[in-house]
């Protein structure tokens, strides 16, 4: 508690998974939050969410890759609040396709929008913190930004230019006690039981041929903590590097992905410290804003 006492803070991207739990995470601590998304019902629904604990925002609805939307953003919450202290970008968009297949439209559209968003957030936020005397600015990545992955090449290559966008901003603004780093998780918790597949939770799904796609079981075995990130372990460690605990920080990158980035790629903890899909899925809770969900359930709808 109160370990952004003071502070106020802006959310690029917002809705309950990552952005929200954040924005909750950030309010908790004592920072007031101005909470931006491209979609008006997530931004309400966050700050819906952080009114009802007792804690201070605002939405706005407005595009993290819009100079004007960005810039209105900034006054507005210096107007409401009088300063600005910590920004958080996560605001972009994802075109997964095969090489050879991408469209160049879509290439496009997903490899300006991470790091886009990136220079933009950077560049109005940091001119409201210079007049305040400094402050910290947040981009989450993806291990997307670190490794290559198969039909990802376009997001790859969007998070890779945020991260060395990152790192070169962290400098140009060091000057100004302006800190620039970046937190990186890999496939979260949320995500994989919304979005991956396996044969549990859909009886007729059969692995196809085509990399990039892998079952649930398969990630598990890579992780060397044999658990997913849950969006209040990234929270966690955005709170720490936007609070004054991270003072002499800049340019940094934290993984936030159970051990992943650091093993040795063709090592697989599950061979040797085999856990079972489903019995991790009955020993976790999916979360919204960082708080219990309910518990997981399948295909039909039962607890699995
Ligand atoms: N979910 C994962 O497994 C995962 C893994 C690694 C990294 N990430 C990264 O974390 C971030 C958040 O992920 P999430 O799972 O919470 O995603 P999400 O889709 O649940 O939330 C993203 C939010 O950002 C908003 N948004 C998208 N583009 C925007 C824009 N241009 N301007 C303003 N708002 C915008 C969306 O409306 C949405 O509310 C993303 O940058 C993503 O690339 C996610």
């Amino acid at each position: 508690m109160d370990r952004l006492k003071d502070k106020v803070a802006i959310v690029f991207g917002a809705g309950p998974n990552i952005g929200g739990t954040i924005a909750h995470f950030l309010a908790r601590e004592g920072a007031r939050v101005c909470v931006m998304d491209i979609s008006q019902e997530a931004a309400n629904e966050t700050v819906q969410f952080l009114r009802d604990r007792g804690l201070e925002g605002f939405a706005l609805t407005g595009n993290g890759r819009s100079d004007e939307d960005v810039k209105n953003a900034v006054e507005q919450t210096v107007a409401r609040y009088g300063r600005l202290d910590i920004a958080v970008n996560m605001a972009g968009r994802v075109h997964w396709s095969h090489v050879l297949d991408m469209k160049l439209d879509d290439w496009h559209d997903s490899v300006a929008s991470f790091p886009t968003a990136g220079l933009i957030t950077t560049q109005h936020c940091a001119r409201a913190m210079m007049k305040t005397g400094g402050g910290s600015i947040i981009h989450i990545l993806s291990t997307a930004a670190h490794f290559g992955e198969a039909d990802g090449a376009a997001y790859c290559a969007a998070k890779a230019a945020l991260l060395s966008f990152a790192r070169s901003s962290a400098l140009d603004l060091a000057h100004l006690n302006i800190r620039v780093n970046t937190v990186t998780p890999c496939s979260m918790e949320h995500q994989l039981w919304s979005t991956m597949k396996d044969e549990m939770f859909d009886p007729n799904w059969k692995q196809p041929e085509r990399t990039g796609f892998y079952s649930r079981q398969e990630y598990l075995d890579q992780m060397p903590l044999r658990r997913f990130p849950k969006a209040s372990d990234i929270a966690w460690a955005t709170v720490f590097l936007a609070s004054d605990e991270s003072s002499c920080m800049t340019g940094a990158d934290l993984a936030v992905d159970g051990g992943l980035r650091h093993k040795y790629p063709t090592w697989s903890p599950g061979k040797h410290y085999p856990l079972d899909v489903r019995d991790y899925a009955r020993s976790i809770q999916l979360t919204r804003y960082g708080e219990p969900q309910g518990p997981l359930t399948d295909h039909l709808g039962e607890p699995v």
